[in-house]
């Protein structure tokens, strides 16, 4: 029996999606009001067809991970030929192939001295498990008072207790677990001398009680596409430095070409001691993340004593076929001309969100335009009717998801040009309505 107590929305859509309704629970939804999903049947590209046969020009990839645009080939091919073969098996004990390779890529690729890699299944679990290593890596030199973490207003690091823990309350969407959430120190991102100076001096009294300083090298994503400069990020890399403290530098949204590099952290010339990856790493289409510790982390964990090692071990932990599907993604970065790409989409959005600036529409006032790799942002006021306006995209045939208070296009980056003339038409002609 179900226990819904309104009505269904009147929709012509397939029946699995009305039956399957009465049981499914959405994410970031309020089920009672929201309309009925979208039935989704098929993608290519950077489209999406629904049941009706309406297709829809994608601006969010996916949530900000179909990097190569749908059912790449390539990718496709090597989830195909890795499910016929050995689809998973356990890691503790067995090895499998594209897991070993695909831990040696991103060694290879990813800055400095960030050497070893430990898979799991999704964005938060990263951070937690970047977390635990942190924490871990003190207790395991004897220092049993660095249970806590630095991490900065505007952050998100995802909805498990520990990411949320270090995420920003006030700004993101975890404000109601205080008490349930273990205590972090929260502080604005140095950017300014004054929040440098503070910072420093933060980290000076406290120092001997914390783990790490994390945070989203260069753009603060789910907390509203905020962007800091590369020196921010030195700064953050120096005090650690300095007062001995590990970073992590999580790199789930910012990381894999979307800022125009392969990692931000590239764009200060810094390396964090502990990346977390995941979103774009097998190019959206199966569940995989990637936090990688440096030697000196990594070092901390080495011992007779089994104690001293990292417990941890989810069930899909190295699974075969998202490897599979990562080591095909890193291919098509390799062959194909990614970041290039993004640097086109960068200078289209500049150009053509740019009429979006001080437009006071419907929808509200514009406060900003802002562009930084294939990030675009309207920033506004306040968007007071958040579901008219996504069915207003809809309606121009977009899929475009605003939250917050923020429109915002991350398309895949082999978006084509047409297309991404239209999702940068739709922001302009629908923000500007009055
Ligand atoms: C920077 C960052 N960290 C962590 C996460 C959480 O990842 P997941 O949704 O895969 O758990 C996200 C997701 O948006 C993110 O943007």
């Amino acid at each position: 029996m179900s226990a819904r107590t309104r009505p269904l929305p009147v929709s012509p859509s397939a029946a699995w999606l009305q039956e399957g309704y009465e049981h499914i629970w959405m994410p970031y939804t309020q089920m009672q009001t929201a309309p009925l999903p979208q039935a989704a049947v098929a993608t290519e590209g950077s489209r999406i067809t629904l049941d009706d046969g309406r297709q829809l020009i994608d601006g969010v990839s996916s949530w900000w991970s179909a990097c190569h645009g749908y059912n790449h080939p390539h990718i496709v091919d090597a989830i195909t030929r890795q499910a016929q073969r050995l689809p998973h098996v356990m890691l503790a004990g067995l090895a499998n192939e594209p897991a070993f390779t695909l831990a040696v890529r991103l060694a290879e690729m990813t800055p400095g001295d960030l050497n070893r890699v430990f898979f799991s299944e999704s964005g938060s679990v990263a951070v937690e498990i970047a977390m635990k290593m942190a924490a871990q890596y003190w207790l395991n030199q004897g220092e049993n008072g660095r249970g806590t973490f630095i991490c900065f207003d505007g952050a998100y690091h995802g909805d498990t207790i520990a990411a949320m823990s270090v995420g920003d309350p006030e700004d993101g969407i975890h404000g109601r677990f205080h008490g349930l959430t273990p205590a972090q120190h929260r502080i604005p991102l140095p950017r300014t001398e004054e929040t440098r100076d503070a910072f420093e001096s933060f980290v000076a009294e406290h120092a001997d009680t914390i783990a790490a300083v994390i945070l989203e090298p260069l753009v603060q994503g789910a907390g509203g596409m905020i962007f800091h400069d590369a020196e921010t990020l030195r700064t953050v890399r120096d005090v650690c430095d300095r007062h001995g403290l590990l970073l992590i530098a999580d790199e789930i949204m910012t990381g894999l070409g979307r800022l125009g590099t392969m990692f931000a952290c590239e764009q200060a010339g810094i390396v964090p001691d502990i990346m977390t990856l995941s979103k774009s790493l097998t190019g959206g289409t199966l569940p995989l993340a990637a936090t990688i510790a440096n030697d000196r982390v990594y070092e901390a964990f080495l011992d007779d004593d089994l104690d001293k090692a990292l417990m941890h071990g989810p069930t899909f932990t190295g699974n075969a076929l998202a490897c599979a599907a990562a080591n095909a993604s890193l291919d098509l970065f390799e062959r194909e001309p990614r970041l290039e790409q993004v640097r086109g989409i960068e200078a289209h959005m500049v150009s053509a969100l740019e009429p979006c600036r001080g437009k006071e529409g419907i929808w509200g006032n514009v406060l900003d335009v802002r562009v930084r790799g294939a990030i675009g942002v309207v920033e506004i006021e306040s968007i007071g009717d958040m579901n008219g306006l996504r069915a207003r995209f809809l309606k121009e045939g977009c899929w475009i998801r605003p939250f917050g208070n923020i429109v915002y296009l991350m398309p895949a980056f082999t978006i084509g040009t047409d297309d991404l003339t239209a999702l940068t038409d739709a922001v302009v002609r629908v923000i500007g309505e009055a």
